[in-house]
């Protein structure tokens, strides 16, 4: 059983925190994961009482719980052990509220764990950490939450690194990628290292290339003021991408657990090959939809959906990666990011090379190279295409087949939503699964380059249509290596 906690959600009101946050505590209480005294604290301006914050909470819960998962005696559970606080979070005579409420903690939990979620602008991280350290609720048991991105360059993210770390040590702070959470990215590390048939063959020797696609039908929707500040590349490349790129390039940890995980993929991040103003232009494509049609139905361009943008921001980026060590060498990553898409679609399709010999040289049919294609959403599973042979009496002809792992056929159960598995894991204290400090400005080191090369250049962003697979620049850029986007089947 996890330890018993407060639970304090900044911006406790607001959409992470309904649909994200809550539904995801809500589903580990069903489970019986929280102990009886773990209290949930929203914190926000809104004037609620705790009677209207439970209310708000329970509309938001019957909308984002899956039915199957929507018991009104857990619902009730989570409701009770919810309080809202209504603060100001820059007027220091506000905080004495939220004080009041975590120091009358049940008496029986001797060191209840404190966790503060940072649902809120990042403008405010440095102003909220200053004030909990005042109030002296910063103790060995206390951990500090921030979502990405964590700043948007090398520059503002050490400045917010550097706030939260003035008063939290970095082994209280849980940068979260959402993304290190999902049920399938966590089956890529037990693939690769808990089996050994892939292992010898996962290398520059045997493999051509790989492709990481996250691709999303929805448009920016509601969030348009904070999109057009962040763009495709920090709010997908920088973290979500480059977390899945490391996953698939880092070398075999020691221990699948806190820093050895984290020191791999830091290894990666750091032998990225940095780009040159050249290669940003040779290897790197933006784009941004226009009206277009999704699922048959006629959506709005992203200039109608954020009437204020200069129109410089990317809503798609698609670019070629280098990881410049022995085991990639020559072995291009590429990746692909991008909204209002033809369909919602993550995966990574690692493409091996065909055999170094054909033994089949007067075969009928197609020889295509194996391709393992992991799907990490929506339909969670892999896919392994290979060659076989036909049946029938006559010669050899070649046929595609492929190996099929379907992870709702196979297990039955429930996935748990990432926001789960990664809220228990700072609850006990479990870092893993978060950014590091040099995780993250390693990526933005090797990012910075690419957004100033885009940021001097008079180009803006090329227009795909919504609902297809993007600007066909980005289907250039595999051309020209002799290669093709891998549409998922
Ligand atoms: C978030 C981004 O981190 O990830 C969003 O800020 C994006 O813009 C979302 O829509 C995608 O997450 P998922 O889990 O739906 O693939």
């Amino acid at each position: 059983m996890p330890p018993a906690c407060d639970f304090v959600v900044f911006g406790g009101t607001g959409d992470l925190a309904l649909r994200k946050l809550l539904p995801a505590l809500y589903l580990r209480d069903l489970e019986g994961q929280l102990p009886d005294t773990t209290r949930v604290i929203g914190v926000s301006h809104s004037p609620l009482d705790d009677e209207n914050y439970r209310s708000d909470v329970r509309r938001a819960l019957l909308e984002h719980v899956p039915t199957g998962s929507f018991d009104e005696a857990a619902v009730d559970r989570l409701l009770a052990r919810l309080h809202h606080v209504r603060l100001d979070f820059t007027d220091p005579a506000d905080w004495h509220l939220l004080h009041g409420l975590l120091k009358r903690h049940d008496p029986g939990d001797a060191n209840p764990v404190r966790v503060f979620y940072l649902a809120v602008s990042q403008s405010l991280f440095g102003t909220i950490c200053q004030r909990l350290d005042e109030l002296g609720v910063v103790d060995d048991h206390a951990r500090v939450v921030m979502e990405k991105p964590i700043g948007r360059d090398l520059e503002s993210a050490r400045e917010v690194n550097d706030a939260v770390g003035a008063v939290f040590d970095e082994t209280q702070i849980f940068r979260i990628d959402h993304y290190l959470g999902k049920e399938s990215v966590q089956n890529l590390l037990v693939t690769r290292f808990a089996n050994t048939f892939l292992e010898p063959v996962w290398n520059a020797h045997w493999i051509d290339h790989v492709q990481i696609t996250v691709a999303e039908s929805l448009g920016v929707g509601d969030r348009g003021g904070y999109y057009d500040t962040a763009g495709a590349m920090r709010d997908m490349v920088q973290n979500h991408l480059l977390q899945l790129l490391c996953l698939v390039a880092m070398e075999p940890p020691t221990v699948a657990s806190r820093e050895d995980v984290r020191d791999e993929k830091l290894k990666v991040l750091k032998a990225l090959k940095p780009m040159n103003p050249d290669d940003v232009d040779r290897a790197t494509v933006r784009g941004v939809y226009a009206q277009g049609l999704v699922d048959g139905a006629p959506v709005p361009s992203y200039a109608d959906d954020v009437p204020a943008s200069d129109g410089r921001t990317e809503s798609y980026v698609a670019l070629k990666a280098e990881v410049n060590n022995w085991r990639w060498k020559g072995v291009p990553f590429y990746l692909r990011t991008g909204k209002r898409m033809d369909r919602r679609v993550s995966e990574i399709v690692v493409v091996f090379k065909k055999p170094p010999h054909a033994m089949f040289p007067h075969s009928e049919g197609a020889h295509e190279p194996n391709r393992l294609h992991i799907h990490l959403q929506p339909d969670e599973g892999m896919r392994m295409h290979m060659t076989a042979k036909e049946p029938g009496p006559g010669g050899i002809r070649l046929r595609p087949v492929s190996l099929d792992l379907s992870y709702a056929a196979t297990f039955d159960q429930r996935l748990p939503e990432a926001y789960e598995r990664l809220l228990m894991n700072v609850i006990r204290g479990n870092p893993t699964l978060f950014m590091r400090r040099d995780e993250v400005e390693a990526a933005w080191t090797w990012v910075e380059p690419i957004l100033h090369r885009w940021a001097a250049s008079p180009d803006r962003p090329k227009k795909y249509a919504a609902g297809t697979t993007g600007p066909t620049a980005a289907a250039t850029l595999l051309e020209r290596d002799g290669r093709a986007w891998q549409e998922s089947d």
